[in-house]
C-alpha cells in the first residue's frame, strides 16, 4: 500500500468545530480514510457509497475482503438509501435505540457497492451517539462505512492513540475526540432470516432487544467454551494482543486460586505475565511480580467494558506473554465481554468448575 501522512485533528468531542469537521468531510467525499470516535470504538471511516474508498479500507487495515462492513448514518431517513424491504421492525428498533451501540444486518440497496457487504445481498446500518460522528455523517452528505479503526485481528481502538498505533501512516485523517464511553463495539442483529438473531452481542445488552423481541435469537457461536474445544480451528482470531490470552471461567473462589496458580507457574518458568484484573480482587494478586491491569469494579460492567481493549493493548505494550483474566458473567454487557475475551483467548479457556 501507498504510506500517507496522517493528520491528526483533536476536536471537542460534546461541541465539534465545524472547520474541523468540515476538513473531514470534504476528505470523505474525496474518497479519503477518516478515523473517528463513535460511542462504541474508534471507525475508521469512508464514504460508503464508493467502492473505491471502501476498497481502500480494506487495506489499510489488512482485513479479507470477505468480512463486511458497517455503513453509518445520522437520521433514519437514510435508512431507505442503504436498505431495501425495510421492516417495520428496524423502524421500530431504529426509533427506540438509535442513535446508540445496534447494528441491523437488512436486504441490500442495489446502489450501496457490493464490497461494502464483501458481496453479500444484505447491508448492516447503524447510526452511532457521538455528536462527532453525526456531525461527520451530517457534513459528508453520505453514509459512512466504517469498521472498528485497528489492523486486522487487533483489539479495537478506544483513544486516538490506540488507532494510531496501528493505522498511522495508512490513514488520511483522524478526528481525535479522546475516549469512547462504552468500549466494546455495536450489537449487530441479523433482520433478514426468520427469526431476528443477534450475529455480535456488543452495546445493547441482549436482555434489552429481549424486551421488543421476545423470539430473538443468538447465532450458536457466539456461546460456550465447548465450542472452542470442538473445532478450536473454527474460531476467527480476532481482538488479539501479541500476548497469549488465557480466560478462566467457573465459580469466583477455585477461578481466582487457579489464575494465582497459573500466574505463579509462569512467573516461575521466566515469563513476563499481566493480568486483567477485578477491582475488586486486585490483593489476591498484589505480591506477584505480574503487571496487573485494573478494568473496574464487578458492579460496573460499563466500566469493564469500557477498559477492556485498553488492557488488553496497554499490558502487550508492557512487553508481557500471558495475560490472565477472568469471566465476568453473561449478564447485561457481560455477553460482550466474554464474547471479546473469548476470542482474544483463540479458545484457551479454563473451565474451572468443570
Ligand atoms: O460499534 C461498532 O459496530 C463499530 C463502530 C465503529 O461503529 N464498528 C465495528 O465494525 O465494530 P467491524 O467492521 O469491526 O465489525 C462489523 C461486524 C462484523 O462482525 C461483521 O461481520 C458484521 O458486523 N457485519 C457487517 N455487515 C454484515 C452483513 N451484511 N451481514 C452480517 N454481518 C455483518
Ligand atoms: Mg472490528
Amino acid at each position: 500500500m501507498n504510506w500517507t501522512h496522517t493528520r491528526r485533528l483533536r476536536v471537542d468531542p460534546n461541541h465539534p468545530e465545524p472547520d474541523l469537521i468540515a476538513t473531514a468531510a470534504h476528505a470523505v467525499r474525496e474518497g479519503r480514510l477518516v478515523a473517528f470516535p463513535t460511542e462504541t470504538v474508534y471507525g475508521l471511516g469512508a464514504n460508503a457509497l464508493d467502492q473505491h474508498a471502501i476498497a481502500r479500507i480494506f487495506v489499510a487495515k489488512g482485513r479479507p475482503a470477505t468480512d463486511p462492513l458497517i455503513a453509518h448514518i445520522a437520521s433514519l431517513d437514510q435508512l431507505p438509501d442503504l436498505a431495501l424491504d425495510i421492516p417495520q421492525l428496524a423502524i421500530d428498533l431504529g426509533k427506540r435505540l438509535w442513535p446508540g451501540p445496534l447494528t441491523l444486518v437488512l436486504k441490500r440497496h442495489p446502489r450501496v457497492p457490493a464490497n461494502l457487504s464483501a458481496g453479500r445481498d444484505t447491508v448492516a446500518a447503524r447510526m452511532p451517539d457521538h455528536p462527532v460522528a453525526t456531525a461527520l455523517i451530517q457534513s459528508a452528505g453520505t453514509p459512512i462505512a466504517a469498521p472498528s479503526a485497528n489492523l486486522f485481528t487487533h483489539p479495537s481502538p478506544t483513544t486516538a492513540e490506540h488507532v494510531l498505533h496501528d493505522l498511522n501512516g495508512r490513514i488520511d485523517l483522524i478526528l481525535d475526540g479522546g475516549p469512547t464511553h462504552i468500549g466494546v463495539e455495536s450489537t449487530v442483529l441479523d433482520l433478514t432470516g426468520s427469526v431476528p438473531t443477534v450475529l455480535r452481542p456488543g452495546g445493547v445488552p441482549l436482555e434489552t432487544l429481549r424486551e421488543l423481541i421476545p423470539t430473538v435469537a443468538v447465532a450458536h457461536r457466539i456461546l460456550s467454551a465447548d465450542e472452542s474445544a470442538a473445532s478450536p480451528g473454527q474460531l476467527l482470531k480476532h481482538y488479539s494482543p501479541s500476548a497469549q490470552v488465557i480466560l478462566f471461567t467457573g465459580p469466583v473462589a477455585p477461578v481466582l486460586n487457579r489464575m494465582r496458580d497459573t500466574a505463579q507457574q509462569l512467573l516461575a518458568a521466566g515469563k513476563a505475565v499481566g493480568i486483567l484484573t477485578v477491582d475488586d480482587e486486585r490483593d489476591h494478586f498484589a505480591d506477584l511480580p505480574a503487571h496487573l491491569f485494573p478494568l473496574g469494579p464487578l458492579s460496573d460492567l460499563p466500566a469493564i467494558a469500557r477498559h477492556l481493549f485498553t488492557g488488553l493493548r496497554e499490558l502487550d505494550s508492557r512487553g508481557v506473554s500471558v495475560i490472565l483474566v477472568r469471566d465476568v458473567g453473561h449478564e447485561g454487557l457481560g455477553l460482550a465481554i466474554w464474547d471479546r475475551l473469548f476470542r482474544a483467548a483463540e479458545g484457551r479457556v479454563i473451565d474451572v468448575g468443570a
